[in-house]
């Protein structure tokens, strides 16, 4: 069973070469070639000497003579070709295993990134993607050396005593029976550790992410704590494979000794009735020696190779994770014409079974219309964002852009067709002129800087020690809130796409932030069609079209008047944020 999976578990590996797999086998093969010849050799060269001692037939001398000189020269010249050639491969061939999961992750739907943490990707991404190499480098190696060694070894006994060497067969049988049932618990712990790598790579990256809360509310304590859980958790896992390697290796040492001292014995007692020739005995002696050790190191390298393909599967795991279709296939009855820009009918949305997010979900924007959505938190107006991005397919309704049903469009085509701005902008590491850029790669300087000015973000930018060229951090930790959220908009200014989607862009910022934020939304929003999420219903009221949302659905919808005239769940909502507000002035 354990055999078998290993045996799956390695083409699977191997499978991850592709076109190089056959120049990694043949140098692998021919490197362990040179090693193995050196063990089946040596024996022979032992009977040949002992031989010598006795006949003093100096054929044999020579014979030995020329053997061991020409091993020799064959070790020093191909082995060092053969490791090169296939650490080469190897080479080559993580360079493309990282690369075929770093584009993996960029294909990943974005319900991967909500179901997983960030560190425990990570630590597949690293830890298990190194551990593939070190299985390719070394343990496979010595798996192939350890059976190429056994291989010739067993041939060579057999052919200078069968008898004696059957025995010894039967010996290292057990060897390896004992070998293979400790490889399976310790398969279970290596599998354990990783996975408890991954929870701690996670504990790892929410200490960086989160150090400004952990400040805040005092929690070194207990992440930290946390943190020592999983380490003293992993540590235990190590001690526990150590103590199964220990136990191993006695078992193994004990079983050797025996056979080794038996062989001896009854050795002795045959070249003395002479049965067997002295130079017969040592050399088998000396293959026997190669044959324990190969079969302890079989036993070790299976052990080892264990964790490589527990790293292994997480890494075919990730890759087996489903990608972001080209375009949806939703196979459904487009019922009406429309010439809006933005267009849903009667969507239904889950994220999960029976938990319906969005039930019935209408709602039109006019070409270079205003949009706002309103309504309490959880009640599905982020989602509505989400689905016209594409990030998930729905259950049932209809969705268009520009005329046209979404299923019409590839992924990356509605993509093309929408600027997105969320509440915190995400600036990449790099200057702050390359992350506006990324708005437009062939955007040229100047027209970067109308952007960025448009963006009121230009005067702020000029005033920093570097300019355009300032570095800013993972998130742009050395700019504030508004400043980032401009750059952002001067990215999405640079864009130019004729949709545009905004999911609470100000609330995370103070009043004056807000204030230039506004300024440079409404630069933005011109001539767009945009879609907007707001918190402060103040920032909407001159909205074409207000939707309030309820439960995933629109309970009512107008412009600020209507809606204010209709004295609903709107017009609650507003006077009970004019009253907030109204206190906060007072104080
Ligand atoms: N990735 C997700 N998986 C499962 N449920 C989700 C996910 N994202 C949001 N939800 C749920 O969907 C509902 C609507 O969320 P959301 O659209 O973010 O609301 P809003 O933006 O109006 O605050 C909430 O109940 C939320 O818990
Ligand atoms: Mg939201």
């Amino acid at each position: 069973m354990l055999i078998r999976k290993m045996t799956n578990e390695l083409f699977h590996l191997l499978s991850f070469m592709k076109n190089k797999k056959k120049m990694y086998m043949i140098s692998l093969l021919g490197d362990s070639l040179v090693h193995a010849s050196l063990a089946i050799c040596i024996p022979f060269v032992f009977k040949d000497l002992t031989d010598f001692a006795n006949s003093k037939d100096s054929a044999l001398l020579t014979r030995a003579i020329i053997v061991v000189s020409g091993t020799f020269i064959f070790l020093s010249i191909l082995s060092p070709l053969f490791s090169y050639l296939y650490h080469r491969c190897v080479k080559e061939v993580m360079n493309s295993i990282r690369l075929t999961v770093y584009k993996h992750m960029g294909q990943l739907s974005a319900d991967y990134y909500e179901r997983h943490h960030t560190g425990d990707t990570i630590s597949r991404l690293s830890n298990d993607v190194h551990i593939i190499e070190q299985a390719y480098t070394e343990h496979l190696k010595t798996l192939l050396t350890i059976l190429v060694v056994l291989l010739g070894s067993l041939v060579g006994m057999f052919l200078l005593d069968w008898r004696f060497s059957s025995v010894l067969v039967l010996l290292s049988t057990v060897t390896l029976f004992i070998n293979i049932r400790f490889a399976k618990s310790v398969r279970s712990i290596s599998d354990q550790m990783q996975r408890q790598t991954g929870t701690l790579t996670e504990r790892l990256t929410d200490f960086i992410s989160g150090l400004p809360v952990i400040k805040m509310f005092n929690l070194h304590n207990v992440v930290t704590k946390r943190y020592i859980e999983m380490n003293e958790d992993i540590t235990i896992s190590a001690i526990k494979q150590g103590h199964k390697n220990a136990l191993l290796d006695a078992t193994n040492f004990f079983i050797n000794f025996l056979s080794f001292g038996g062989m001896l014995v009854a050795g002795i007692i045959m070249v003395s009735q002479n049965v067997i020739e002295l130079g017969s005995l040592i050399a088998i002696v000396q293959q026997q020696m190669f044959v324990t050790l190969a079969f302890l190191h079989l036993g070790q390298t299976i052990t080892v190779l264990q964790s490589s393909l527990a790293g292994a599967a997480r890494v075919v795991e990730f890759l087996d994770e489903p990608v972001e279709p080209e375009r949806y296939d939703l196979r459904r009855e487009v019922s009406c014409e429309t010439n809006s820009m933005i267009e849903m009918n009667e969507i239904v949305f889950e994220y999960e079974e029976s938990c319906r997010v969005l039930n019935g979900f209408s709602l039109t924007v006019e070409q270079g219309k205003v949009a706002a959505l309103v309504g309490a938190s959880g009640s599905g107006k982020s989602t509505v964002i989400k689905l016209l991005l594409g990030f998930y397919p729905f259950q049932s309704g209809n969705i268009y852009l520009d005329g046209k049903p979404m299923e019409q469009y590839k992924l990356t085509e509605i993509r093309d067709i929408i600027s997105y701005v969320p509440q915190e902008a995400y600036l990449f590491e790099g200057t702050i002129e390359e992350n506006i850029k990324y708005g437009r790669l062939d955007a040229s300087e100047e027209e970067i800087i109308v952007a960025t000015k448009a963006a009121y973000a230009h005067d702020f930018i000029m005033k920093l020690p570097a300019g355009y060229q300032t570095k800013v951090g993972e998130r742009g930790t050395m700019l504030s809130g508004g400043q980032r959220q401009r750059i952002a908009i001067a990215r999405a200014l640079l864009k130019n796409a004729p949709i545009l989607l905004l999911d609470e862009a100000t609330s995370a910022l103070d009043s004056e932030s807000e204030y230039w934020v506004q300024q440079a939304l409404h630069t933005l929003m011109k001539d767009r069609t945009t879609l907007v999420i707001a918190h402060r219903l103040s920032t909407i009221e001159d909205a074409d079209m207000i939707y309030v949302v309820e439960q995933g659905k629109v309970v009512e919808y107008g412009n600020h008047e209507a809606l204010m005239l209709q004295n609903g769940l709107y017009a609650n909502l507003y006077e009970m944020q004019t009253k907030v507000r109204e206190r906060q002035n007072i104080v």
